[in-house]
């Protein structure tokens, strides 16, 4: 079955966007100098899996930023929602992790991209993320969308490399322990 990798940036206190879905914060501390290994992790992807907050939010950047194929789910969203120049690149679908992996992986896909905080953690309960590279920067912003959320079940896992940049980026890299 297609296995679910995560690419994240959070502040010191864990959250990936502020409760309006601003990460300013987050851009204006972005050192476009250092590799953060952004390109090289998407390039191993066969595409995005996102949650609905996570493409409002990239509809707002001036240039659509995946260069891979995306699927979106939600609940509310509809193919009328996404605009014409991403018809055939954007996919909204309303369905479970699993039942999406499961669609994914027929079609080919062997490594999906798992983005959006609420997402991430509903496919790391359904035990769909194999690993995650988390990049924290050093700010705190006191309230925001969370990474992280309550679970079940204890998440056990293994630090596979850890590093620092100059700009004060510390990224991790872990695997989740079955
Ligand atoms: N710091 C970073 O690196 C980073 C990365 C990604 C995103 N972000 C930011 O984070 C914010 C979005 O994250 P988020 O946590 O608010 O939302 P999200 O995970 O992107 O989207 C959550 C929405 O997805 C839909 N959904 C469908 N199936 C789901 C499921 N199984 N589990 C959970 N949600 C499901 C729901 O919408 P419906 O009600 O429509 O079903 C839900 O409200 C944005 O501001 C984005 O810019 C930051």
């Amino acid at each position: 079955m297609t296995s679910g990798h995560v690419f994240i940036a959070t502040s010191l206190d864990g959250y990936i966007a502020r409760v309006d879905g601003d990460i300013s914060w987050l851009l204006s501390r972005d050192n476009p100098g250092e590799d953060h290994g952004f390109e090289s992790f998407i390039k191993n992807m066969d595409g995005i899996i996102m949650g609905r907050g996570t493409l409002e939010k990239a509809l707002e950047f001036p240039s659509w930023p995946y260069p891979k194929p995306v699927v979106v789910l939600s609940q509310n969203l509809t193919a009328s929602d996404v605009p014409e120049h991403l018809q055939g690149k954007v996919r909204i679908l309303d369905r479970k992790p699993r039942a999406v992996m499961e669609m994914l992986s027929q079609e080919g896909w062997k490594w999906a991209y798992v983005d959006g905080g609420l997402l991430i953690q509903s496919f790391i309960q359904e035990k769909l993320i194999d690993d995650l590279v988390i990049t924290t920067v050093p700010v705190l912003i006191g309230r925001g969308r969370p990474l992280f959320g309550p679970l079940t079940a204890d998440v056990s896992l293994t630090l596979l490399e850890s590093k620092h940049f100059p700009s004060g980026l510390v990224q991790s890299r872990y695997r989740i322990l079955r």
